[in-house]
């Protein structure tokens, strides 16, 4: 069968396409880490605390084991709960050890907000009514910021928080 020049760089860039397509994907899924959305757990939103990881006694970082830790969110406009120190203030700042194994698992009272680690491959959206879940290892020691990357109202530039991955 004879087929046109024009023909053939054709299919060869559609083919090629594919190609850089799959490859993308690939380095985002297997390399980056980047995973589909959870949001498979559903929940009451105006009654978050009925569901054990919400109550205000288990909001922040829980220790589950030799670098293992849960971290359970409450987002709100325009604030992520981490729930309270000693003293009875409000956690800003979260600290974990480098290496732990960290299952993110957080939620929204209100409105759709953001939960984005930046410089990882945290990235979540928060649904209110759903609880989004991610676990990752934080290997690099470093000050990372949380961000709200969903436009949730006039605090929304205001609404962020900090992770500190500490070297032991
Ligand atoms: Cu919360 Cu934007």
């Amino acid at each position: 069968m004879h087929m046109h020049k024009y023909e053939k760089i054709w299919m060869a860039s559609g083919v090629g396409t594919l190609l850089v397509f799959l490859i993308v994907l690939g380095i985002g899924a297997f390399y980056q880490g980047t995973q589909p959305p959870s949001c498979m757990v559903t929940l009451d939103p105006q009654n978050v605390q009925a569901h054990e990881a919400f109550k205000e006694e288990n909001l922040g970082l829980q220790q589950l084991g030799e670098k293992e830790y849960t971290l359970n969110v409450l987002a709100t406009a325009f604030n992520y709960d981490f729930g309270k120190d000693e003293d009875g203030n409000n956690v800003k700042t979260i600290r974990i050890p480098a290496g732990s194994k960290v299952m993110f698992q957080a939620t929204t009272e209100d409105v759709i907000h953001g939960f984005q680690l930046a410089g990882t491959n945290v990235n979540m959206m928060l649904e209110p009514g759903y609880i989004s879940t991610l676990e990752t290892t934080l290997d690099n020691p470093g000050t990372y910021t949380l961000i709200c990357n969903e436009y949730c109202g006039t605090g929304h530039h205001l609404m962020t928080a900090t992770v500190e991955v500490y070297e032991e």
